[in-house]
């Protein structure tokens, strides 16, 4: 009787740890702090927040970038910085129309995949005004080694 219920604590620690390494897995793929939720036509994104990517406010403490990654450039990013305001609450929303990209932000947490058809979902914050490198660490085609680009915290 004793066995019975020692088997049964063992299955339940084991489909646990099974359940934790699945999600584990699962969540890196996504990136450490992000999440791809929401769907979306990734050949109709001028009907959607991407239509006119950059920065805006979306509270007094909460700032908001949509960034569009395609073959071979971040909107914004590349051509121009993604701006940002130190200490306050950022979030980056990141698809892409083409193929899979990454989207990284050299020397911070900021590192996940960026899908056709769905919202790559980042949160952070910068603690003071900073400017790092962007890059797509996902083979996305013959410019995939050019694709970089910029955030400025200011
Ligand atoms: Cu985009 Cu590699």
């Amino acid at each position: 009787r004793l066995e019975k219920i020692w088997i049964a604590v063992s299955l339940v620690f084991i489909v646990g740890l099974v359940a934790s390494i699945v999600y584990g897995v699962a969540g890196m793929g996504v990136g450490t702090v992000g999440d791809t939720g929401q769907q979306l036509d990734p050949n109709a994104l001028e009907e959607t927040r991407f239509a006119d990517p950059g920065g805006h406010w979306a509270s007094d403490d909460h700032y908001v970038v949509t960034v569009v990654a395609r073959q071979f450039l971040f909107q914004p990013g590349s051509q121009e910085p993604v701006m940002v305001p130190a200490n306050t609450t950022v979030t980056l929303y990141v698809t892409s129309p083409d193929v899979v990209h990454g989207f990284d932000v050299v020397g911070t947490h900021l590192n996940a995949m960026v899908i056709p058809g769905q919202v790559t979902k980042l949160t952070t914050e910068f603690d003071e005004p900073k400017s790092y490198g962007i890059v797509c660490h996902e083979y996305c085609g013959a410019g995939h080694q050019s694709m970089a680009g910029q955030l400025v915290v200011v």
